[in-house]
């Protein structure tokens, strides 16, 4: 039997107005306070640095059209992570060919020499797919190239002498993530090689010799391997490497989906011992995400909210595909084993222009803003946390005690017919031991982005309901220990 349970407290807080936030009509999908581009097709987040107080974001971008096409590297600053705002196209394909993934990093001690001391440049590696050389079936078609640029990215030449990285005879050979290695004063590649990762060396970022292969016999291989990315994080004071690769299809709850390796780097080699797959979302539509580059110890993460399996059809009209909420990557351990726990970034706070809080006995709160819910339920109860519209279009999330499960089913979400892959329940099993769950879910239009856990399980996921849901819902199943210790909403107008 389902109850109502009285929650204590609810706190509202309203947001600062948001530049891209604007809801004109009842068909626009565009979401609050997630990035998306401003016309045109996006998929993979690119060439994340951060660079004298700006965020830079990158994207994959077709701006001709919404569907995949020749790729274009599209341009967003922000100082805060949240209000972006959108630059002219930074890369445009040419005779090497399309402008593929890759990653950005500041050359400060001007090791290319593209730069001068004084002035370093922001160098960008990326994948140059030639599309011309592929459909002649030539095998050779992705090599890695390099741009740079001198006036704090907004104006991008390419190098010379590209590629920098010659296909050595292999169709899969892309998404280039470097990382500066200070112990060494090198800068390290890791490149997606088809079923592995190949790690890179290089002084001056022009000339890479090739060091290892990581995970021919690692974690899952259902799919194309893609976009890694390697990074450190401090886990009470000790440094530990990981490595995330997005798969694709072969996600936890089908098509794409990003893994990570908990692991050792020696400069030149990755090894890890971990037994399971892991992943870093458990939901379909956060993919090929990377960490920011120049933020310290400090890692932030970005993915593309959406999933090969359907991206090219979802509807929206002028623009498609958004970016998750940044995020912040920490280690925690569970029963002696490393886990990658995601959480929104702090600066999610700073857009509150009002609190509330408020004494309430009702479950069912109004949704009209993004919106943030945070909740502590007992473990033992099962509970849902329900979003439904005016024509009882909804998204269930939530927890089964039974299974330990969490879930978000979107089977029954509005549009769910422009693919025949879309509707789907995405389910994952709980981590955490604790008796208590600590449930939060960043609401927005067209998104939902849960953080179970502190982060432990991530479950990302878009929906297209044929009028925005209005009303939330909290319900859990009558048992005597379960308590709703706290519900808040934080607002953004
Ligand atoms: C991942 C991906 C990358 C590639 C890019 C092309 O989504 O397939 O491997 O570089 O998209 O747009």
């Amino acid at each position: 039997m389902k109850k109502m349970i009285p929650c204590f407290f609810l706190s509202c807080c309203i947001m600062k107005s948001f530049s891209q936030s604007v809801q004109k009509n009842e068909n626009d999908y565009r979401p609050y306070i997630h990035f998306t581009p401003k016309s045109g097709w996006m998929n993979d987040p690119n060439g994340l640095v951060f660079y004298k107080g700006n965020y830079h974001l990158f994207f994959q971008h077709y701006p001709y059209g919404t569907q995949w096409g020749p790729m274009h590297w599209g341009h967003a600053i922000s100082n805060d992570l949240l209000h972006w705002k959108e630059l002219p196209i930074a890369l445009y394909p040419d005779s090497l060919g399309y402008i593929f993934s890759g990653s950005a990093v500041c050359d400060i001690a001007n090791t290319s020499e593209l730069g001068t001391k004084n002035n370093p440049p922001l160098i960008a590696i990326f994948t140059q797919h030639n599309e011309t050389e592929n459909k002649k079936g030539s095998i050779t078609f992705q090599n890695q190239s390099i741009a740079f640029s001198l006036d704090e990215g907004q104006t991008w030449h390419k190098y010379k002498k590209n590629p920098v990285i010659k296909n050595p005879g292999i169709t899969d050979f892309r998404d280039p993530k470097v990382i500066w290695y200070e112990s060494e004063k090198k800068w390290i590649m890791v490149l997606a090689v088809k079923d592995h990762v190949s790690i890179y060396s290089s002084k001056n970022l022009l000339q890479w010799q090739w060091e290892s292969d990581f995970g021919k016999n690692e974690g899952s291989h259902a799919g194309v391997w893609e976009c890694p990315d390697l990074f450190t994080l401090t886990h009470n004071d000790k440094k530990v490497w990981v490595l995330t690769v997005s798969i694709n299809p072969g996600g936890p709850n089908k098509g794409s989906a990003t893994q990570y390796f908990v692991g050792s780097f020696n400069g030149k080699s990755f090894t890890s011992n971990q037994q399971k797959t892991k992943w870093i979302d458990y939901g379909r539509d956060n993919y090929a995400g990377v960490t920011f580059s120049g933020t310290g110890d400090r890692k932030i993460f970005v993915g593309w909210m959406s999933n090969w399996d359907y991206a090219n059809f979802v509807p929206t009209k002028e623009w498609r595909s958004a970016f998750t909420i940044p995020r912040n990557l920490s280690l925690k351990k569970i029963a002696n084993e490393y886990y990658l726990a995601s959480n929104p970034i702090e600066e999610l706070d700073k857009l509150i222009i009002k609190k509330e809080s408020t004494a309430f006995t009702s479950t069912a709160y109004t949704l009209n803003a993004a919106t943030i819910l945070d909740l502590y339920v007992n473990s033992k109860s099962n509970f849902t946390i329900q979003l439904e519209n005016e024509l009882h279009e909804k998204i269930i999330t939530g927890f089964t005690f039974k299974q330990n499960e969490f879930y978000v089913d979107r089977t029954k979400a509005g549009n769910t017919t422009f693919s025949d892959n879309f509707s789907s329940k995405s389910v994952t099993k709980r981590i955490a031991e604790d008796s208590l769950i600590h449930y939060k879910l960043l609401i927005d239009k067209t998104s939902v982005e849960i953080f179970a856990d502190d982060g432990l399980n991530t479950i990302t996921e878009i929906f297209f309901p044929h009028l925005p849901f209005t009303n939330c819902k909290v319900e859990a199943d009558m048992k005597g220990e379960i308590t709703i210790k706290t519900l808040k909403a934080c607002m953004y107008n």
